[in-house]
């Protein structure tokens, strides 16, 4: 049935049409909805930002105040779902936990599961942004051994989050505005990335008529990955590693352009940036200026000395391998105090309003089929079935 196309990786295959984000990767573009990423990082809110992305355009007031009471309101988890991370051993790692708890959220809301249904899959976006970081929060107290904190819906959605990560049930939390500033722009800036490897596994799931819920859930652990999302916490590792070890950054750099097994310069390079990532050259700015007081950051100094390397060698340039927008994020998030481990679930938070956006937009296409792609068949001719006796 027609002429089958061999393309591991998806390189040259578009899967669907999109009006959601705008990449240009020869120029370092990108755009959601149109908006330059640099204007909306400067300039907007996280919360604004994903109404954008999942309605088009960019809110008035009025509308954006109705839709932050929305989301402010659905913050807290069901009573039951809560017990469910008793049932992790405490050294979990926090994005299964994430994904399961989001998995689950099908089993609390099932009334609200048709994904052809406008309201109900309006009530499953706002419960979805409005829950993912009071699940992140709680699956870091749990690894930690700390209550729960009930959200304060008083708080902003980034405040809420710290204050539910990082504060005491005894105790007052002031979340740092610097720290607040810096991660609801990081959010901005994982917002949406078009057709990356989760995104197409929300949408690939969800081309099954599977729920909103399933399909993000199956997009968490698509970022779970040290290729994509759980690329933050691998590059702290190898700076860590570097640091600890008696390697020196050249020494590794070897490594990485003698191709050792395992061994890649992590946060460099990206499928479609062939230029620079503008996430980077974002957060970059970012990282100056909030780790210029931490003072004697031996693993700021660490990362300069690679970036540094990286873009005289002829390995990085001829390879077109710049740094992405994880080389410096998990420098920013230690800073903010989270451990490496929550490092992809920061990550997830932000990336939320793109996956339920482009699934949103994927149920709504009437070009949609089911994503079933085609195969090289490479086994064995037929043959014929010899008795077990006989083999
Ligand atoms: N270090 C060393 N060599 C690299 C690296 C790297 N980080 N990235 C690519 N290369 C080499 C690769 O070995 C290959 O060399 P050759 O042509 O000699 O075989 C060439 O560059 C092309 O690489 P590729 O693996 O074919 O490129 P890709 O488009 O399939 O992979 C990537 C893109 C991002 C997975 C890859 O660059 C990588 O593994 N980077 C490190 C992990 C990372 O930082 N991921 C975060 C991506 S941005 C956040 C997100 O979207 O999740």
């Amino acid at each position: 049935t027609g002429k089958v196309t061999l393309d591991t990786g998806f390189v040259n295959t578009a899967s669907c049409r999109s009006a959601v984000t705008y990449i240009d990767g020869g120029e370092g573009i990108l755009r959601y909805r149109g908006y330059p990423i640099e204007q909306l990082a400067e300039r907007s809110t996280f919360l604004e930002v994903s109404y954008l992305l999942i309605y088009g355009e960019l809110p008035t007031q009025s509308e954006l105040d109705e839709f932050t009471t929305r989301v402010q309101r659905h913050t807290m988890l069901h009573e039951d779902l809560k017990r469910f991370f008793d049932g992790f051993p405490r050294d979990a790692h926090p994005m299964p936990v994430l994904s399961s708890a989001v998995s689950a959220l099908s089993t609390f809301y099932q009334d609200a599961l048709d994904p052809f249904d406008p309201e109900q899959v309006e009530i499953s976006t706002v419960r979805l942004l409005a829950k993912l970081p009071t699940i992140a929060a709680y699956a870091y107290k749990k690894s930690i051994g700390q209550p729960f904190l009930y959200p304060d819906n008083s708080l902003s959605l980034v405040e809420n989050f710290l204050r539910m990560t990082f504060g005491l049930p005894a105790e007052p939390y002031d979340a740092d505005p610097l720290t607040v500033k810096a991660l609801d722009q990081l959010f901005i800036l994982h917002a949406d990335h078009e057709q990356n490897c989760s995104t197409s596994t929300v949408r690939l799931v969800g081309s099954s008529h599977a729920n909103l819920f399933a399909s993000v859930s199956a997009g968490i652990n698509a970022l779970f990955g040290p290729l994509h999302g759980g690329a933050n916490q691998a590059v702290l590792e190898m700076l860590e590693t570097i640091r600890d070890s008696d390697e020196t950054v050249e020494s590794f750099m070897r490594k990485v352009k003698d191709k050792e097994p395992g061994v890649r310069l992590m946060g460099f390079g990206h499928r479609v940036y062939k230029n620079y990532d503008p996430r980077a050259a974002i957060i970059k700015t970012t990282a100056d200026e909030m780790l210029a007081k931490t003072e004697g950051n031996e693993l700021l100094e660490i990362a300069k000395r690679l970036e540094e390397i990286a873009l005289g060698d002829d390995y990085f340039v001829e390879r077109k391998l710049y740094p992405n927008v994880d080389f410096y994020t998990g420098l920013l998030y230690q800073a903010m105090g989270f451990p490496t481990k929550m490092f992809t679930v920061l990550f997830a938070i932000g990336r939320l309003p793109g996956w339920i956006a482009q699934w949103r937009e994927m149920i709504n296409d009437p070009a949609t089929k089911i994503g079933r792609p085609r195969q090289v068949y490479t086994g064995a001719t037929e043959r014929d079935y010899t008795e077990i006796g006989a083999r």
